[in-house]
């Protein structure tokens, strides 16, 4: 949240007026003055103080990590009745929204937050944070098809994917888990992107928004983001 903003909401200064006490030196984030407009501050992790008064906004936000599992959908509610992931959180976390979607076999990483300005700068490609998949599909893609796959592929529509991160995990004999990065997110990409060379994708797994991992949380399970995690997701969307 930007500074002058947290100072308007927190006081009886308009947002120019916020401003204003900024440009003086009058206000400090975490012991240090700063005069810089546009300033980006998070609610409840940053000590805002206006001379010597504390900020503290009436409402925190909360941001949140969900290992989704399959067969969850990431829409509030669904038509055809099918469990949300929101059944997997607790009832005061109902009003979090998801920073993107994933599909509803699809597993892994979902953020949540009730941080519209969050939600709207991670959720927005012009960011273009990397999301990386880990990605079953069936059989063996050649080196050619991997290649293919960073390079861009042409997909159903006609449109073409944007050089992507692609890596070859582990193989059996029937199947193979490949890593693919995307800076984008069209409807079902790596599915798509499987499915245009070839090879139709049977798992789906969201391990990382930006530098957020997945790591060893369980399926069904979530947590909060450590003040660590959001400060460099806040600075990866500027
Ligand atoms: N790509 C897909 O095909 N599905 C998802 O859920 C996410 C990315």
């Amino acid at each position: 949240m930007r500074l002058q903003r947290l100072i308007a909401a927190c006081t009886e200064l308009s947002r120019r007026a916020a401003e204003d006490v900024i440009t003086a030196g009058r206000v400090r984030v975490n012991g240090q003055v700063v005069t810089k407009l546009g300033t980006t501050v998070r609610p409840g992790l940053d000590r805002v103080a206006l001379d010597d008064r504390l900020l503290v906004l009436p409402h925190e936000h909360f941001y949140l990590l969900l290992h989704k599992p399959p067969n969850f959908i990431v829409t509030k509610k669904d038509p055809q009745g099918r469990p949300t992931i929101w059944s997997l959180l607790k009832p005061w976390a109902q009003k979090l929204d998801a920073a993107g979607r994933l599909d509803f076999d699809a597993e892994g990483l979902i953020l949540l937050s009730d941080d519209g300005d969050f939600l709207q700068k991670i959720s927005h490609p012009k960011h273009e944070l990397w999301k990386i998949y880990h990605v079953k599909v069936r059989r063996k893609p050649s080196a050619e098809a991997l290649q293919a796959l960073a390079k861009g592929v042409q997909l159903d529509d006609g449109t073409t994917t944007l050089p992507a991160q692609v890596k070859k995990l582990r193989e059996t004999d029937a199947h193979t888990w490949i890593e693919i990065g995307i800076r984008e997110g069209k409807n079902h990409q790596v599915k798509r992107m499987c499915e245009a060379v070839g090879h139709d994708c049977i798992r789906l797994r969201r391990v990382a928004i930006g530098s957020l991992k997945l790591g060893g949380l369980k399926p069904g399970l979530w947590r909060y983001l450590r003040p660590d995690e959001l400060t460099r997701l806040l600075q990866e969307v500027g």
